[in-house]
């Protein structure tokens, strides 16, 4: 089955004063949807780490799936779209796009999220939002179509069976 790397970016989690729940959320529902967790970090919002840590899920691990939460906003530290567009080879815009256009019709904040998706190499990456509730309403609209995402990436599915 497919493998997933999970970063939550979070000055307040790394520091402990927030219990990363965004985190755990994801964690449950891939799971859930039968990938394997290889590796969960929570990291400050600090560009080089994310970067660094983006790197080693794609490049050493070479999980098939990279999901990040928080630090899409925007506050001055948000800065997890730019780690991403910084090591990505390949953009993904529709996957954003698609988080966006579900989420504003649960809440017209959802246009503050910056989110970002790509490739790097075998690796499919998606920003989500920060909050436990977004990270739930993106997951459950795009994650079916993920895994065909993947599934192409991979060259396991060589077509879109309609
Ligand atoms: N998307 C969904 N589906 N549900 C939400 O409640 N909250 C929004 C948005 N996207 C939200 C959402 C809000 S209030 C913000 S500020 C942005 O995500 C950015 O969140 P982040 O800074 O925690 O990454």
């Amino acid at each position: 089955m497919f493998t997933v790397g999970i970063i939550t970016a979070s000055d307040k989690g790394f520091k402990g004063e927030r219990e990363d729940k965004s985190g755990q959320v994801i964690k449950d529902m891939v799971i859930k949807a039968g990938y394997t967790l290889k590796k969960y970090i929570l990291l400050p919002d600090e560009k080089d780490l994310i970067e660094k840590e983006l790197i080693y899920m794609c490049d050493d691990l070479k999980v098939n799936l990279v999901l990040t939460t928080g630090g899409t906003g925007f506050s001055q530290r948000d800065i997890t779209p730019e780690a991403t567009k910084a090591i990505i080879e390949r953009e993904a815009n529709g996957i954003s796009e698609a988080i966006r256009y579900y989420s504003l019709q649960i809440t017209p904040r959802a246009m503050l999220s910056r989110g970002v998706s790509g490739i790097r190499k075998n690796t499919l990456i998606i920003n989500l939002p920060g909050s436990e509730k977004a990270v739930r309403e993106s997951l459950e609209f795009i994650m079916p179509s993920i895994k065909h995402g993947i599934e192409i990436l991979t060259g396991e599915a060589t077509e879109c069976g309609r």
